[in-house]
C-alpha cells in the first residue's frame, strides 16, 4: 500500500526540497558510476548528511586566514614547476626552514640538508627506507659483497607504516621487543644487533602508543663508540614539532653525527589540516642519485624523488602560513599549554588510580596514555572504558600495548583545541565512567549469586 502511495504521490526530481527528491529514496551510488547527473544542491545535502556519523573534528583548528589561502590554492598541482614556481619556491622556504630546526650542518651558511613535502609521515619514511636500503646495497656492491639480505633495527611499538615499509621494500625487520616496564627501544640491543646487512636504525621521536621519546643519543653514542657508521633514521612524525619547541635541549636530530634523515607529519603537531609530512636527509649524499628522477615535464627540467607525482600545494602553503604566522615563539607557546594540559591529566587519572604509561614535563609528546590499576580492583578493561566514554562523546581509544607488552592500553593525544576546561571535564566524565561500570559489573555479581 504505501508504495503504491508512494507512486502516486511521486513528485518530479526537481522538486525544491532535497529529502522530497527521488535521490531521498534510493541509495547513494556506492558500486557503479550513476547514469545521469543529480542537482548540485541534492548532491551537496546528501554528502554532507551521509558523513555526519564522522567524529567531528574541532572547528579552530587552523585560522580563517590559513583556511582561504588553502582555499585559494586548492587547484594548485605543486608538480608543475613550470606553472607554480611559487608554491615550489614555498615548499624549498620549509624544507629549509625545518633542516635548520633539526640542526642540519651548514655550508657557507646554507643547510646542507634536502628534502621533500610529502603526504603524511608514511611516504617520508618509505622515501628514507628505500636511500637507506640503496645506500647500503651501493657500499656493498662496490665491496663485492653479497646484497640478499637487507635488515633493518626498530623497536616493536613502531607504528604500522615501518612494518609496510619492511614488506613492501623486501627488508628483513630485526625487532627489539619493548616490556611491560619498558615501551621504548633498548639502545645497547638496537646496536648489538647491527650486523653487515643493516641498513640502518629507526629511532621514534614519540611513539604512537605512549608518546615517549626513543633514547636517539644513546643509539648515536654507541654506535660512535663502537666504529660503526650505521645509519639513524628519526622517525619524529610527531616530536618534530614538540620537542624543539618544549625541550630545546634534548640531543635527537642531525647534530647527532649518525642521524641521517628525519620525518615529521604537518598535520600533526605542525597544526596543518590532513595531508602534508616533511622528508629530510642530512645531506644529498644520503639520497642515492638513483632513486632522484631527473623528468623533463611541462618544459622544465625537474629533480623528482616522491612516491607520488601530483601533490596538492595548499597544505605546503598552510605550513608555511603557519610557520612564519606563529614563529618558534607562538609554537612554544601552543606546545607549552598542550603539555600542561597533559601533565595535569595524567596527575588526574593518577588520582583515580590508572597506571601512567606516558612521560611528563615535556620528556614526551602532549599525550596520556594510560592503564587500569590493581588499586582500582575492577574486572572490567580498558576496551569497556573506552566504550563508555564515547557515549558521552570522547574518543579516547584502547589499544593492545605492542604484542610483547601484553597490555591494554588507553591514549589521550592532547591537541591544540583540548584545552584546562576541556580536560576537566574529560577528567568528569572519566570518573562517571568508571562508576557506572563498577555499578553495573557489582549488578552483574549480584545477579549471578541469586
Ligand atoms: C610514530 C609515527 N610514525 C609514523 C606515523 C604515520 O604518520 P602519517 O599518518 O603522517 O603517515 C605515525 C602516525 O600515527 C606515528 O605516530
Amino acid at each position: 500500500m504505501a508504495g503504491q502511495l508512494s507512486k502516486h504521490f511521486r513528485v518530479s526530481s526537481r522538486t525544491s526540497n532535497v529529502y522530497g527528491s527521488r535521490f531521498a529514496s534510493q541509495h547513494m551510488p556506492s558500486q557503479y558510476f550513476p547514469e545521469e547527473e543529480m542537482p548540485k544542491d541534492v548532491a551537496y545535502r546528501m554528502i554532507k548528511d551521509d558523513l555526519i556519523l564522522d567524529g567531528h573534528p574541532m572547528l579552530n583548528g587552523q585560522e580563517e586566514e590559513a583556511e582561504k589561502l588553502i582555499a585559494e590554492s586548492s587547484n594548485k598541482n605543486v608538480v608543475d614547476q613550470e606553472e607554480y614556481p611559487k608554491s615550489v619556491e614555498t615548499e624549498h622556504r620549509c624544507i629549509n626552514i625545518l633542516a635548520n630546526l633539526f640542526h642540519a650542518p651548514t655550508e657557507n651558511n646554507e643547510t646542507t640538508a634536502i628534502g621533500t613535502a610529502c603526504i603524511g609521515s608514511s611516504e617520508a619514511i618509505m622515501l628514507a627506507v628505500l636511500a637507506m636500503k640503496k645506500r647500503w646495497q651501493n657500499a656493498r656492491e662496490a665491496a663485492g659483497q653479497d646484497t640478499s639480505s637487507p635488515n633493518l633495527i626498530m623497536s616493536s611499538g613502531v607504528q604500522v607504516c615501518w612494518e609496510k615499509a619492511a614488506r613492501y621494500f623486501e627488508i628483513e625487520e630485526k625487532l627489539v621487543p619493548c616490556t611491560s616496564t619498558r615501551y621504548v627501544i633498548d639502545p645497547v640491543q638496537a646496536v648489538d644487533l647491527v650486523d653487515g646487512n643493516t641498513i640502518g636504525i629507526c629511532a621514534i621521536l614519540g611513539t604512537t602508543y605512549t608518546g615517549q621519546y626513543e633514547d636517539v643519543k644513546g643509539i648515536n653514542n654507541l654506535l660512535v663508540q663502537r666504529g660503526l657508521d650505521t645509519p639513524i633514521h628519526v622517525d619524529a612524525a610527531s616530536g618534530g614539532f614538540v620537542a624543539p619547541f618544549v625541550n630545546p635541549s634534548l640531543e635527537w636530530d642531525f647534530a647527532l653525527s649518525n642521524v641521517v634523515s628525519i620525518n615529521v607529519s604537518g598535520h600533526k603537531y605542525g597544526l596543518v589540516y590532513p595531508g602534508i609530512g616533511w622528508a629530510l636527509w642530512r645531506s644529498s649524499s644520503y639520497l642515492p642519485d638513483d632513486l632522484i628522477f631527473n623528468i623533463h615535464y611541462l618544459g622544465s627540467d625537474q629533480l623528482n624523488f616522491t612516491l607520488n607525482f601530483s601533490k596538492p600545494a595548499s597544505h605546503i602553503i598552510a605550513q608555511y602560513y603557519q610557520m612564519i604566522r606563529l614563529g618558534k615563539r607562538g609554537y612554544t607557546a601552543i606546545m607549552t599549554n598542550l603539555t600542561d594540559t597533559a601533565d595535569y591529566l595524567s596527575s588526574q587519572l593518577s588520582a583515580l588510580g590508572f597506571i601512567i604509561m606516558s612521560e611528563g614535563s615535556g620528556d614526551g609528546l602532549p599525550v596520556v596514555a594510560f592503564r587500569l590499576g590493581p588499586e582500582q580492583g575492577v574486572l572490567f578493561d580498558e576496551f569497556a572504558v573506552s566504550a563508555k566514554l564515547r557515549e558521552r562523546g570522547w574518543i579516547v581509544p584502547a589499544y593492545k600495548m605492542a604484542a610483547d607488552a601484553g597490555m591494554n592500553m588507553m591514549r589521550a593525544v592532547v591537541r591544540e583545541e583540548f584545552s584546562r576546561s576541556r580536560c576537566e571535564s574529560l577528567v568528569c566524565d572519566i570518573r562517571w565512567a568508571l562508576k557506572a561500570l563498577v555499578e553495573r559489573e557489582v549488578l552483574n555479581v549480584q545477579r549471578y549469586q541469586a
